[in-house]
């Protein structure tokens, strides 16, 4: 079997790829590991791993393996010289691990290649059809709630409203989540347009109740965050800051449910592939651990539940 973690890290990918492993070697499969994801395959670098080699790592942020964002593998001659190298080393089965973009990967790759494929989601934006969840999705949102918590200390101190940036650029699941967790009086999502006048309007009204401080969690890169600082300054006439929380969200030890979800997907991706199956994305669906077809999963936008907001509103009265 073949291995690799491709696109941006999440914290957990080292999980999952010693659960690869360790189940694969006591089916009696060797596995090798690529190297720097999709590069891996086209430079046909890899080392072979062991149930001895991925001991120490379950603990770890990152992967073992190296990843890379591969903007070569969307063109159809480089599938190929990947799909050549898993000829090359008799590779049966494969096993991706990372997210939606990667999984697009993995389909175009499944297409011209006999060796079976599957997917393990992992990723910290937890935007994959065919899972609720992804590997490294619970560690990123406790980062960021850890900071923010943080933050609120300091906002309630100098009576100030704090914009904090978190990830997920194009899905809002993890400002979502994180908006409701650290009780947020506004969540910025890249799913839902605002007007500033809106959140001008909102802290005008809390201040009007009483709360000094407040909190915006707003997802990274859909609003010019800086510029809202100053704008809201000035509607509110109360300090604003801005803190972006950036990378330290995708690093980090995993929390024990993204090491726990990172060895159930692990077990069933190897099960699938002992079996012969292949072209599928394994996932939790409602407490159970399954699969989908690939194709499902690439051409299916996981839908966000927006009536979250309102709960979110309703909760930061
Ligand atoms: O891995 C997902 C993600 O962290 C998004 O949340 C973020 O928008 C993007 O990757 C950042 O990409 P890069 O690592 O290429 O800067």
């Amino acid at each position: 079997m073949g291995v690799a973690t491709t696109g941006g890290d999440a914290p957990g990918m080292n999980a999952a790829i010693r659960g690869v492993v360790r189940i694969a070697n006591s089916k009696g499969f060797e596995v090798l590991g690529f190297e720097r994801g999709w590069e891996g395959l086209l430079s046909n670098r890899f080392r072979p791993l062991t149930s001895r080699s991925v001991g120490g790592i379950l603990h770890l942020g990152g992967t073992i393996l190296h990843t890379a964002r591969c903007l070569e593998f969307k063109k159809d001659e480089e599938v190929r010289k990947a799909a050549r190298t898993l000829e090359l080393n008799n590779i049966d089965g494969l096993i991706v691990i990372g997210g939606d973009g990667s999984f697009r990967g993995a389909r175009d790759l499944g297409k011209k290649t006999g060796t079976s494929i599957i997917g393990i989601p992992s990723s910290i934006d937890n935007d994959v059809f065919g899972t609720d969840e992804t590997i490294g999705f619970d560690s990123a949102v406790n980062t960021a709630v850890g900071e923010i918590d943080k933050i609120r200390d300091t906002a309630i101190s100098l009576e100030r409203i704090f914009i904090v940036e978190v990830m997920g650029r194009t899905r809002g699941f993890l400002a979502l989540t994180v908006g409701i967790t650290v009780g947020a009086e506004i969540i910025l999502l890249p799913e839902v347009k605002y007007e500033n006048e809106e959140i001008f309007r909102t802290f005008k009204e809390i201040k009007e109740k009483g709360k000094k401080s407040g909190i915006i969690v707003a997802a990274e890169g859909i609003v010019d965050t800086h510029q809202l600082a100053v704008e809201l300054e000035k509607a509110t006439e109360s300090e604003v800051r801005l803190s972006v929380l950036g990378y330290t969200q995708r690093g980090g030890n995993p929390s024990a449910r993204s090491r726990l979800l990172a060895s159930l997907f692990a077990d069933e991706a190897v099960e699938l592939l002992s079996r012969g199956e292949g072209g599928r994305v394994v996932g939790l669906q409602n407490g159970k651990i399954t699969s989908i077809s690939i194709e499902q999963s690439c051409k299916t936008e996981k839908p966000l539940e927006l009536n979250l907001l309102n709960l979110a509103r309703r909760l930061a009265a």
